[in-house]
């Protein structure tokens, strides 16, 4: 496997895996495709700027024109391509439906044409929905609560339907939340870390006892290349690190670690269809060898390192983000 596509690489964990690849192969070339949306960003890939090995296009995953050119040159596709932020598909759905089924179902059509060898679509723990106790299994029932979530167990199905129709080598990974350096500041860990050096409140859901299961970005990256090139055709692969946490613990964490106050907290309404705890089973990827290097302790300071010496990278997204939130509360105070 010498050439591969990554569909939005110029995204958080998108840009970490192009990065953390050409790191790793030294002979492989990756083209990423990415349309650039709010939360892409080619400054996330800056580093790797003049690399042979790297080429970039600006283009969406909906453009059968583009999708068919580029994939007619790849060995496979490595699909990060999303809208991903809960909040948004609760305020705004429509662009999660085209971007996470219509995209998925564009790149699946050419990499069928094409005879692609791997496709990996990269999925999410949310398409499970929310469990009190115990661990979602890959085989478990999907119950997606959230428009976001609901697409992305569209776009899964999709990818299934490919393999047993058309014998399109598919694989599918769905991850816990990750954190970790290049991360939209509208998602928890970035917007606490970057309110907090900024003074400004953290505006914490509802009780702050809603569990999710963190894992650092470099962790997620290492499992999505263990299933590229191990894994089995057709499976899906959970990849978590088991660092189950309520949100206020998280909260607390990244305030000590900054010197802030906890006053600095601010309970706010809940979100709408809040899954309360995610957790999965990670048997079948650490039986590809794999396991997570970073302990949650040493993965936050590390980010919440990053980000003190990065303001240069989040100031002006930051306030792109503060203009879409004073456009979203104006639009919908009604509601
Ligand atoms: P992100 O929002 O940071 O990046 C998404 C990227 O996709 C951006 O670069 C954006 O420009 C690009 N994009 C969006 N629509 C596009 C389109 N139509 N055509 C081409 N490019 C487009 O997302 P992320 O957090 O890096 O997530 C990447 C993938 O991982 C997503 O599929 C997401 O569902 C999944 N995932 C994320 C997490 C997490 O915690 N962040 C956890 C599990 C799974
Ligand atoms: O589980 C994987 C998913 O993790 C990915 O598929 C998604 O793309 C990613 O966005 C993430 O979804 P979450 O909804 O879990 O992440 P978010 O950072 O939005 O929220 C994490 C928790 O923090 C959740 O319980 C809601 C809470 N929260 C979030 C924000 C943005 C707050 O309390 N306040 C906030 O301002």
């Amino acid at each position: 496997m010498k050439s591969i596509l990554v569909t939005g690489g110029a995204g958080f964990i998108g840009s970490n895996f192009v990065r953390y690849m050409l790191n790793k192969y030294k002979d492989y070339r990756i083209i990423v495709l990415d349309a650039l949306t709010y939360a892409g960003n080619r400054e996330n890939l800056a580093d790797l700027e003049g690399d042979p090995s790297y080429f970039f296009y600006e283009g969406d995953i909906r453009d059968e024109l583009v999708v068919d050119n580029l994939m007619s040159n790849v060995d496979a596709v490595v699909n990060f391509a999303a809208e991903t932020h809960v909040d948004r598909s609760i305020h705004e759905a429509g662009m999660f439906i085209e971007t996470d089924i219509k995209g998925a179902f564009v790149l699946l059509e050419a990499a069928k044409k094409y005879g692609v060898k791997r496709f990996l679509h990269i999925s999410t723990d949310e398409v499970y929905g929310s469990i009190e106790d115990g661990s979602f299994k890959e085989g478990d029932l999907l119950e997606p609560n959230s428009p976001y979530s609901a697409s992305k167990a569209g776009g899964d199905l999709l990818v299934r339907s490919y393999l047993k129709t058309f014998g399109v080598p598919v694989l599918i990974t769905r991850s816990s939340n990750n954190y970790g350096p290049y991360q939209y500041p509208e998602k928890l860990i970035p917007l606490f870390i970057t309110n907090a050096i900024d003074n400004q409140q953290l505006p914490l859901y509802g009780d702050g006892k809603n569990v999710r299961d963190w894992i650092y970005v470099d962790d997620n990256c290492s499992g999505i290349d263990a299933v590229l090139h191990k894994g089995e055709t057709g499976k899906i692969y959970n990849i978590g690190a088991g660092n189950e946490r309520e949100n206020i613990f998280i909260t607390h964490t990244i305030l000590e670690y900054l010197h802030k106050p906890k006053s600095l907290i601010k309970p706010v309404k809940d979100r709408p269809g809040h899954d309360r705890r995610y957790s999965i089973d990670t048997n079948e990827i650490r039986a590809l060898g794999w396991k997570p290097k970073h302990n949650l302790e040493d993965g936050l300071k590390m980010t919440i390192d990053w980000y003190v010496k990065n303001e240069n990278w989040w100031r002006k997204i930051k306030e792109k983000q503060a203009e879409y939130q004073r456009f979203y509360e104006a639009q919908y105070k009604d509601r």
